[in-house]
């Protein structure tokens, strides 16, 4: 039998209408599906029916299957002939492991594809009508993890926090809740002001997506209030002043 084929599919934030149309085409292929946690509701109906699906995410236990063990289950898969998606959150290659289950596939000699998603950043962006770039307010665009490789919170990123920490320049911070006052404190220790507003947003593109504001000063109190369990982003600097809850309940109606 020949050798089957692993393709990484970006599932995008949430809402199944930000799939591409070549991740629907891929699903409706697939032999076998491998998706985690981040996939939202609604997409894997969109899927084969009789494709084996393959659950990797976190379990309620809270343990995530080892990423050593996902590759073992992509690398069997290909090799029985199948036709494998491997179907993650946002995109494959944004915070995504993807580069990790390439690098695993292509060293068993699995012919391996790419299909990209709509990342969180985006999808939030749009969904809460913030711009990540404007003329007037911000010129660049960062994405940072809030999650150091070994998962240890309390010593998070090693980064240039003093461009990071730059005026007129937008930050966005994928897995940040658990550290943001840590992300928040080296920040303002770098210059930036206190003031500047932070979004954020909790399930975004989905039904129940939240948005609240804070600023740097008040992040800590924030998120702790919030207490969310939920995937959520941090858009920090001056084009969350442009976020208008009118606006944005105004963008739903066309959801
Ligand atoms: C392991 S990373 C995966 C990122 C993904 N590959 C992407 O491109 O969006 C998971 C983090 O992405 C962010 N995230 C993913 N989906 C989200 C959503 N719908 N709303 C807000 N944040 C989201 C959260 O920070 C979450 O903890």
């Amino acid at each position: 039998m020949n050798t089957g084929t692993v393709t990484l599919v970006g599932a995008g934030p949430g809402d199944p209408e930000l799939l591409t149309i070549k991740a629907l085409r891929l699903l409706g292929e697939a032999d076998v599906i491998v998706y985690d946690r981040l996939v939202g509701d609604g997409i894997l109906d969109l899927a084969r029916r009789d494709a084996d699906r393959f659950y990797v995410g976190k379990a309620r236990s809270n343990h995530s299957v080892p990423q050593a063990q996902i590759h073992d289950l992509l690398v069997e898969q290909a090799r029985l002939g199948k036709r494998v998606v491997r179907l993650k959150g946002g995109d494959p290659f944004v915070f995504g492991r993807g580069g990790e289950e390439v690098e695993a596939l292509r060293a068993a000699g699995i012919e391996v594809h790419i299909t990209p998603g709509i990342t969180a950043a985006l999808g939030c962006a749009a969904s809460s009508g913030v711009p990540l770039t404007h003329r007037d307010h911000a010129q660049s665009v960062t994405f940072i993890t809030g999650h150091s490789k070994d998962g240890d919170h309390s010593n998070p990123l090693m980064l240039d926090w003093s461009a990071l920490s730059a005026a007129h320049h937008t930050l966005v911070v994928y897995m940040g809740v658990a550290t943001a006052k840590e992300i928040a404190g080296k920040l303002t220790r770098h210059g930036r002001d206190p003031e500047t507003p932070v979004l954020i947003v909790e399930n975004g593109t989905r039904p129940d997506e939240v948005r609240t504001v804070a600023t740097l000063a008040t992040l800590e109190h924030t998120v702790a209030e919030r207490a969310s369990k939920a995937p959520a982003l941090l858009i920090i600097g001056e084009v969350v002043s442009l976020y208008r809850t009118d606006v944005a309940a105004y963008l739903e109606t066309f959801a």
